[in-house]
């Protein structure tokens, strides 16, 4: 670390009440500039807050005579198996969190029975993050204008075990994140993958590294180079996701990078809907940007997802606590689905795809 920078160094479990306070907890333990980087968002954070508030939209009908008792979160991604439908999306630069970085929310990700998604920008290399944990992972492209240098990512992920690549696409230009300015944030420390001068610049130097333009060839370069399921990570239209399955897309994800990148962008749960049924179920989608509770994944798979990424609280998890922060940020999550499921009268994840909303 640079600048006397400091990231957690405990390894506990927590007690959390929820994952909404988890935050201000979080602001205790992580540098402001460090904090100011993971929280915020873009421009006037109108899309943040737009990604809570709009679950408010729909609500969760109970149903009290079913029968029914115990229900069974288990299920599947991309062959994946996990223990809920719950999963960690990919986030760049652990370290700012917790000296383990990304070794540490490995671990607890495996811990918690889930999948992780290693980001381009890691702390750690990817074959570092890839032996952190026997735990299954994906691995984040982040396209870069060198193209060798990310086939050559792009193999080094496929010999170090990942099983499939996430191609995020909703980053040609950086968002305005304000708090960063206002904080004069450099990233205090390295990135393993690349040899870019992590530390000392700030994300614009450091997106300045990323392809400028997407387009439906990239996708197929991926599937061409690798052989491996492609997720495709940032849809919040069905004509892009429509484009992205005609290229080769395994999967669809629904993101606005939790409110990062285009500020007056919709909540990713208001485009879920339509995005959903664009893909027709030709392949899974996975939902993320806003999650925080038990109802807010319900909700998700009930309006098409079938999977969705957890991503601020699981950092906080990790910056309070290391791997075991992560494990318990999961079993409160867990614990929330699994009540609102025996409430709402689902056994099972399947069920809640069949639930009606109100
Ligand atoms: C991200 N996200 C992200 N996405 C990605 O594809 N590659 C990356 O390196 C990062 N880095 C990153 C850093 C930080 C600090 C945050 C908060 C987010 C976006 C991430 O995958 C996911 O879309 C959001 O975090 C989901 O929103 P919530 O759950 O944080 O509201």
């Amino acid at each position: 670390y640079t600048g006397g920078y400091k990231a957690g160094t405990e390894v506990k479990s927590l007690q959390l009440n929820d994952l909404i306070e988890i935050e201000q907890m979080a602001a205790q333990v992580i540098p402001k500039g460090g904090f100011g980087y993971i929280s915020g968002g873009a421009g006037d954070e109108w899309t943040l807050r737009a990604n809570r508030t709009s679950f408010d939209t729909r609500q969760i009908i109970p149903r009290v005579l079913t029968g029914k008792s115990m229900p069974d979160m288990h299920t599947t991604i991309l062959g994946v198996p996990l223990a809920s439908p719950i999963m960690v999306p990919p986030i760049g630069s652990h370290g700012l969190a917790h000296i383990t970085a990304e070794a540490g929310t490995a671990k607890g990700a495996a811990a918690a029975g889930t999948l992780m998604a290693c980001s381009t920008v890691s702390t750690l290399t990817l074959e570092q993050v890839a032996a952190a944990s026997t735990g299954p992972k994906w691995f984040q492209l982040y396209m870069l204008q060198d193209v060798g240098y990310s086939r050559e990512l792009l193999h080094r992920a496929k010999a170090a075990g990942y099983k499939a690549i996430v191609l995020t696409v909703d980053t040609t230009a950086t968002g305005n994140r304000e708090a960063d300015a206002r904080n004069n944030f450099k990233f205090p420390l390295q990135f393993g993958n690349l040899d870019i001068r992590g530390s000392g610049g700030d994300i614009h130097q450091l997106n300045s590294a990323f392809a400028m333009k997407m387009d439906p060839k990239i996708i197929e370069f991926i599937i061409k180079e690798t052989g491996l399921p492609v997720i495709v990570k940032g849809i919040e239209s069905p004509i892009d996701a429509k484009i992205a399955i005609a290229a080769g897309a395994s999967a669809i994800q629904v993101s606005n990078h939790g409110g990062r990148q285009l500020d007056g962008s919709p909540a990713t749960f208001t485009v879920l809907p339509a995005v959903a049924k664009a893909v027709n179920g030709r392949v899974p989608v996975i939902f993320d940007s806003g999650i925080r509770r038990g109802q807010d994944v319900f909700k998700a798979i009930a309006s098409g997802a079938d999977v969705v990424g957890l991503g601020r609280p699981v950092i906080y998890g990790l910056a309070l606590g290391g791997w075991m922060g992560v494990q318990s940020v999961f079993e409160q999550i867990n614990r929330e689905l699994s009540m609102v499921m025996q409430l709402a009268g689902a056994q099972t994840v399947e069920d809640i795809k069949h639930t009606q909303l109100a």
